[in-house]
């Protein structure tokens, strides 16, 4: 009996240990605030996470040389694998357990639309940099974006295809499972119908993860568009563009900024890469000296030239400091009203002001994709 109280005993002690270092690993310090930040830092979006995580490190460094109100920001990184069940949960743990100020993230549509109800629910503001469809900021009033939506970037590329290319046939190879490219799909159709284009009415379609893509593309060669609109992921699109070129299809392949990624150079091949457009949030190229700056630093720190999920990712964080610094207080109702008056924040991706929908207006730039990257072509003002 003796030993079993003992034994009782111990167990308590160790249960309560554990309670207390589970507590101690997750509970934020009194001089600091707490960003989760929900990306894809594995799987097939892994290079969108990766550099979004980039972009906002460089950020935050910067801010935190100057506390606001005595406390730093501390930032929490969670994987979500580019998968929408595993942004939801990552959400929910970011908020019940380590009780987060505020969440960024994530970059692809399907991720934010599954996890931004339950920061709506648990009123704590969420910010997407990159999450561009329509229905994101719909969610409710806690939900916020500083990138530019698909309603605006697929009319760029439709425009730029029936007045700039003067294309008149035009297909659409759709990832049917993205709420991003299904969204696009549908803006583009428009508007190339409004201008005057046809658009070939089949099913062109694939889902993520997919490797061949040989009988679609021989289906849409058959058809015999004179350009391609392609808005999905660079994984698919690289391989598509590859297959494509392989199999004699020469016409222009488009985009939006779901192609702006180092990675899909490397997949599409030098032969699969060039002669394409895509509409996207940034150019390394920029002429304006905050941009240079910000390139320069970047390919200091992480040897690369930074992409626009980079500097998506910098911004965001940058606007996200700014807001809690004019809120004074890390209280989420005043975070919320502060990101909801954000005006004119001069950002590396252009400026930012925060509308009623919680959305930006931004310009969109077109970029050609060449075999040694991106290469500048226009500037589009909403
Ligand atoms: N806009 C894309 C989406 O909503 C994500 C993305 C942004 C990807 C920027 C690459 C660069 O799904």
């Amino acid at each position: 009996m003796k030993h079993l109280s003992i034994i009782f005993c111990l167990l308590l002690a160790f249960g309560c240990q554990n309670k207390e270092e589970k507590a101690a690993a997750v509970a934020k310090s009194e001089n600091e605030i707490l960003i989760g930040a929900v990306f894809a830092m594995t799987g097939p979006i892994a290079s969108y996470g990766q550099e979004s995580v980039n972009g906002i490190k460089m950020a935050l460094d910067e801010v935190n040389k100057t506390p606001i109100n005595g406390k730093t920001i501390k930032l929490l990184v969670e994987d979500n694998k580019g998968e929408p069940v595993e942004s939801a949960n990552a959400v929910r743990k970011l908020i019940d357990i380590n009780k987060v100020d505020l969440v960024l993230g994530s970059v692809a549509s399907s991720n934010t639309l599954a996890s931004s109800p339950i920061a709506q629910a648990a009123k704590v503001p969420l910010l997407t940099p990159a999450s561009t469809n329509e229905k994101v900021t719909m969610t409710g009033d806690y939900i916020f974006r500083t990138c530019f939506t698909d309603n605006f970037q697929g009319v760029v590329m439709a425009k730029f295809a029936f007045n700039t290319l003067n294309k008149r046939k035009a297909a659409i190879i759709v990832d049917n499972s993205s709420d991003y490219s299904k969204g696009l799909q549908k803006v583009f159709k428009e508007e190339f119908g409004t201008l005057g284009g046809a658009v070939i009415q089949d099913n062109f379609t694939y889902t993520q993860k997919d490797t061949d893509f040989r009988s679609l593309l021989t289906k849409v060669k058959r058809a015999n568009p004179d350009v391609i609109f392609l808005p999905g992921y660079y994984s698919e699109v690289g391989l598509i563009l590859k297959q494509a070129r392989q199999m004699g299809m020469d016409m222009p392949i488009l985009g939006g900024d779901g192609w702006d990624s180092p990675k899909l150079q490397e997949l599409a091949g030098p032969q699969g890469i060039k002669g394409n457009y895509i509409s996207s949030h940034f150019s390394p190229d920029d002429a304006d000296p905050k941009v240079q700056k910000f390139v320069k630093d970047y390919m200091e720190r992480f040897n690369e030239k930074p992409g626009a999920m980079a500097a998506l990712g910098f911004d965001a964080m940058l606007v996200v400091a700014d807001a809690i610094k004019r809120a004074g207080s890390n209280n989420a109702a005043d975070i919320q009203k502060a990101l909801a008056t954000t005006v004119a924040f001069e950002g590396v991706t252009g400026s930012i002001t925060i509308d009623a929908n919680r959305n930006a207006q931004k310009s969109a730039v077109v970029l050609e994709t060449t075999a040694t990257g991106n290469v500048f072509n226009q500037k589009v003002s909403p």
